[in-house]
């Protein structure tokens, strides 16, 4: 399946977090493409089968600056017909863990994509859960 991976991450962590479930997906057979928000189009989004995205959440925006516009302009695109799901890092020491993953998958099923994985959230240091995040990516991919 042809797959895209697009994240926005302030810190790198959710980079990394990228990095691993691109690596599952790979492993499951599939070309991904892995991109920062700074460089990705929302209209190539339709060039893919499976819709990836990942934001870390920071109060009191909560979804990441880059992808802040990328998911404004989403919400007027349609994905219908194509698989999606969305993943990232937060930490619970914060009121509301991982709230912009919820943010994307519900723009993402609002679009019309469906939603084919329960979403992925890491709590602290994502080096941490590598094989966790591997292995969803290979999961979703299988
Ligand atoms: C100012 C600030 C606010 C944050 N707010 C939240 C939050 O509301 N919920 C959460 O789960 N994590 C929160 N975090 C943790 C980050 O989401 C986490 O460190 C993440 O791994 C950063 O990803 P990045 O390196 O890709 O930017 C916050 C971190 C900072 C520094």
């Amino acid at each position: 399946m042809k797959t895209i991976v697009v994240f926005g991450s302030f810190v790198g962590n959710t980079e990394t977090l990228a990095g691993y479930v691109a690596r599952g997906l790979e492993l499951a057979g599939h070309a991904v493409t892995l991109k920062d928000v700074v460089y990705a189009d929302i209209d190539e989004l339709q060039d893919y089968e499976l819709i990836l995205l990942a934001s870390p959440t920071y109060e009191p925006k909560m979804v990441q600056d880059d992808m802040l516009p990328f998911y404004e302009k989403l919400a007027g695109v349609r994905l219908d017909g194509k698989k999606a799901a969305a993943f990232g890092p937060g930490d619970t020491a914060w009121p509301d863990f991982c709230e912009a993953v919820h943010f994307l998958e519900k723009r993402l099923r609002d679009c019309g994509a469906e939603i084919i994985a329960e979403a992925l959230m890491v709590d602290g240091v994502v080096e941490e859960h590598e094989t966790r995040a591997v292995e969803w990516g290979r999961s979703i991919g299988a």
